[in-house]
């Protein structure tokens, strides 16, 4: 039987017609696209046509996307990149960031306290979503940067983004100060449109000046990256070396990465302008209903959020997701318990106790995260072995 793959939020899958446009530049295009002469430029303009396309998906200019090597790179980028000036010239900043933000803005929030930004960790609802009101009470006039993500990882539960940047920058006019705005919407890209506002006023997220993509989120290999910079923010760079990506990145360009990256954006619009986000939001909407109908006492997290079509967070009292999650996988199916990142560990899910679930609701949480490539028929399969496994785990005696 092939394997049920529900953890797409983890990574995707890299589609064929990615790995065809990438395959060139492993084989006869492999010049450095800082080099003059032919090869070089062939694979410059491989570069810059992927730029392109990005900045298609985004509504956003060529010139404001910056190839990175992932999410957690764009993320450090945007949030050391804005703030670390302010604290080299003895200024004070203040940081709104949230509870459920991915490690890579947490832990890279928390290494700017110890530096001395002041950081607010604004906690959710019990839905998972931040609460407009909530956010306005936490500005300052010292607040320089927000960092709230588009999608949360786990939940899926996606966040007032566009409202949250109007209320900053409403602020930050009153008070005369600058604030930017940043969003990780590594797990938003490809599943829902997102429209920066071009160079014009219009588009839902025209107040963010930043964003962070990752290309294994959106069916392009591991290891690649946007962090979108609207025209006009000044970053300070977290690398140093070549003028590389406009004096943004130094380091000689994964061009492969990128052009897949670029491909997979252009996949990801065609995708998004067609039905199939609705036929993937349907197959979740039953993979959820026959879970709750079949899994007494089952509940999801984030129930009455707005999510992406793709992802469900499942609580089972009495489970040990992480006995589940193994019994899945002898039986084909993949899945997880809260990140990926977070597999093996043993705190409980920071997203799941910041909405204010005990430990115990936590660790009796898993996420099936579905892909673009996710069959009617793989959802009929995992509705006969996740209830199943289920009754096994929890007729095992305890203790
Ligand atoms: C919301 C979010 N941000 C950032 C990252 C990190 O991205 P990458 O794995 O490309 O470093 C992830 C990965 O799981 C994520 O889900």
């Amino acid at each position: 039987m092939p394997r049920i793959y529900l953890d797409a939020n983890a990574t995707t899958p890299v589609l064929p017609e990615v790995v065809e446009a990438m395959r060139p530049f492993w084989e006869e295009s492999f010049g450095n696209p800082s080099s003059a002469h032919f090869s070089g430029q062939r694979t410059r303009s491989a570069v810059e046509r992927a730029r392109a396309s990005v900045a298609a998906l985004l509504n956003a200019q060529p010139k404001e996307i910056v190839f990175t090597s992932g999410g957690t790179e764009s993320d450090n980028l945007a949030l050391a990149g804005v703030l670390q000036p302010y604290l080299d010239h003895g200024k004070p900043a203040h940081l709104i960031t949230t509870a459920i933000e991915h490690h890579a803005v947490l832990y890279t929030a928390e290494s700017l306290e110890k530096r001395g930004v002041t950081v607010t960790y604004l906690a959710p609802t019990a839905d998972g979503v931040i609460d407009p009101a909530v956010f306005e009470a936490a500005l300052r006039p010292e607040t320089r940067l927000v960092s709230v993500m588009l999608a949360n990882n786990e939940t899926g539960a996606i966040q007032p983004v566009g409202k949250l940047a109007r209320i900053a920058k409403a602020f930050a006019e009153r008070n005369g100060a600058t604030i930017l705005f940043h969003t990780d919407a590594v797990q938003a890209a490809g599943k829902q449109p997102i429209d920066l506002g071009g160079a014009g006023l219009a588009g839902e997220f025209k107040n963010v000046d930043l964003l962070s993509l990752s290309g294994h989120k959106m069916y392009a290999p591991q290891g690649t990256g946007v962090l979108f910079v609207r025209t006009g923010v000044q970053l300070a760079p977290l690398f140093h070396g070549g003028p590389h990506e406009r004096q943004r990145r130094a380091g000689t360009e994964n061009v492969p990465g990128i052009v897949a990256l670029g491909r997979a954006a252009e996949l990801a619009r065609t995708w998004l302008a067609s039905d199939a986000p609705a036929a993937l939001h349907s197959l979740t909407t039953r993979l959820e209903a026959g879970l709750l109908s079949s899994i007494p006492d089952a509940a999801i997290n984030a129930a009455h959020a707005p999510r992406v079509p793709n992802t469900i967070n499942l609580r089972i009292p009495g489970i040990d997701a992480e006995s589940l999650i193994i019994a899945l996988d002898v039986k084909g199916i993949s899945a997880s318990f809260g990140a990926a990142c977070q597999s093996g560990a043993t705190e409980p899910s920071h997203v799941l106790t910041a909405m204010g679930l005990t430990h115990a609701e936590a660790r009796s949480s898993i996420r099936l995260s579905l892909s673009r490539l996710t069959t009617e028929e793989e959802v009929d399969r995992a509705l006969e072995i996740i209830p199943t496994a289920v009754k096994r785990l929890r007729a095992l005696p305890k203790g």
